[in-house]
């Protein structure tokens, strides 16, 4: 199964050559040097991507001219601080293609966006023995809220499979699809095995029985075009930190007249309309699920991230991270022992921009640490796919993840010194 994206990108992967270096620039923090003088290498972008100094400027004018709160003050520094923190959202509304800002719930990071949906519409739609259909390739965020909300309501979950090149199996999904089942949540790209999701396909059949889909675009949205509605998603959760912006950030999108249907999540100030001491009223969307003072400059700085990224664009973004991505494996691919999971580029050409990889007699956390050394940075570890992980049989894997702003160079050397990282540890073993 290989999937694609729906636009062409010809004259994107014409123009993908200077990414790097046309970036490079604005990323203070990757110009350091590591220990012994060493150039430092991040290859650790799926776990948190660092940030372009437009969006510390961002950050830093919010708190040097506009902090207040927002949408309580009839001053100045509150209309502008409001202003801000509403922009970023039709921003982030723009990003994925959403009917409208409203749509947009921001929340602390994805996985309290999955939390709420499975809080909220989770608990007031599912009865015992209704099901949830996952996939065995999920983060813990989109498989833990499920879980204790089958403590709470009964309801059943399923998990479809994976290919033997490990890409979803979507004949399983298929049969795991029932009359009983009320929502299809996943992934849109895998943070372990960087397989693409053939997300519209999925919708069309999880509608067709009646159900409703979510998608994690986590590892989508920093690297390649993410539309809502030619997704055909009913819910879809998304990550600051990844995608250039500060922590502390995330959204849920929903579609309107779902959100309208669902009650608050937490409660307190920004949600009410009316509140009495004995009930209260709610707030129009989205701020119904937005309790207490947001994190506003966060906003601003996503706002920031998303400006950004649409700036250098993302067919162009996706176009160069496949260049790096065949690179990244073609080196992996040539050192002896090592196996990579999930889907070569040629098996799936729009894959992400990641490798994880085990190697024969030696552990993904030594492996890490001498790299460290050398000033390269690698995650290893499970990488919050445990159940995965479980699936073939590991308990830890290595895994470097690219950006745009990783350099074909710095590929090579990842792969030298992994190759004599690999050849010291098997000598010492
Ligand atoms: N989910 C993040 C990762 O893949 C933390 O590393």
């Amino acid at each position: 199964m290989t999937s694609t994206l729906s636009a062409p990108h010809t004259a994107a992967v014409e123009q993908a050559t200077d990414l790097a270096v046309l970036t490079r620039p604005d990323f203070p923090l990757l110009a350091q040097t590591a220990c012994l003088g060493q150039p430092l290498i991040y290859l650790d972008h799926a776990a948190t991507s660092q940030k372009p100094r437009q969006v510390l400027e961002a950050l830093q004018h919010y708190y040097d001219h506009d902090n207040a709160n927002v949408h309580r003050g009839a001053h100045q520094l509150s209309a502008r601080a409001t202003e801000g923190f509403e922009a970023a959202r039709a921003k982030a509304a723009a990003l994925i293609g959403a009917a409208s800002p409203n749509e947009i719930v921001f929340t602390r990071n994805a996985s309290e966006a999955i939390n709420l949906v499975a809080r909220s519409w989770g608990e007031a739609n599912l009865r015992p023995g209704d099901e949830v259909l996952l996939t065995v390739m999920e983060h813990h965020s989109n498989l833990v809220p499920w879980q204790l909300l089958a403590d709470r309501t009964g309801c059943v979950l399923r998990h479809a499979g994976l290919t033997e090149s490990g890409e979803l199996d979507l004949e399983d999904l298929r049969s795991k699809l029932t009359e009983r089942t009320r929502l299809v949540s996943l992934v849109q790209v895998s943070n372990t095995l960087g397989c693409l999701n053939p997300i519209a396909e999925v919708a069309a059949l999880a509608h067709a029985a009646g159900a409703l889909v979510l998608v994690d675009a986590c590892q989508s949205l920093p690297h390649l075009p993410v539309n809502v509605k030619q997704l055909g998603a009913d819910f879809l959760v998304g990550s600051s930190h990844k995608l250039c912006g500060p922590t502390g950030m995330g959204f849920l999108w929903g579609r309107e007249a779902l959100l309208e249907a669902m009650p608050p999540f937490l409660g307190g100030g920004e949600m009410i309309q009316d509140v009495y001491l004995d009930h209260s009223t709610w707030a129009g969307l989205p701020h119904k699920f937005e309790a207490g003072t947001p994190a506003i400059g966060e906003a601003i700085g996503m706002g920031a991230a998303i400006d950004y990224l649409q700036d250098l664009g993302l067919e162009r973004i996706h176009a160069w991270e496949q260049q790096l991505t065949r690179r990244l494996f073609e080196r992996l691919q040539a050192i002896d022992g090592l196996h990579i999971l999930g889907p070569t580029p040629d098996q799936q050409p729009d894959r992400g921009a990641l490798a994880a990889f085990h190697v024969d007699g030696v552990h993904a956390n030594d492996i890490a640490a001498l790299l460290d050394s050398a000033g390269i940075c690698i995650r290893s570890g499970h990488h919050c796919t445990q159940p995965l992980h479980r699936h073939y049989g590991l308990s830890a894997s290595a895994r470097a993840s690219l950006s745009f702003t990783t350099t074909p160079e710095e590929i090579d050397r990842f792969a030298e010194e992994l190759q004599g990282t690999i050849s010291f540890l098997r000598e010492h073993s």
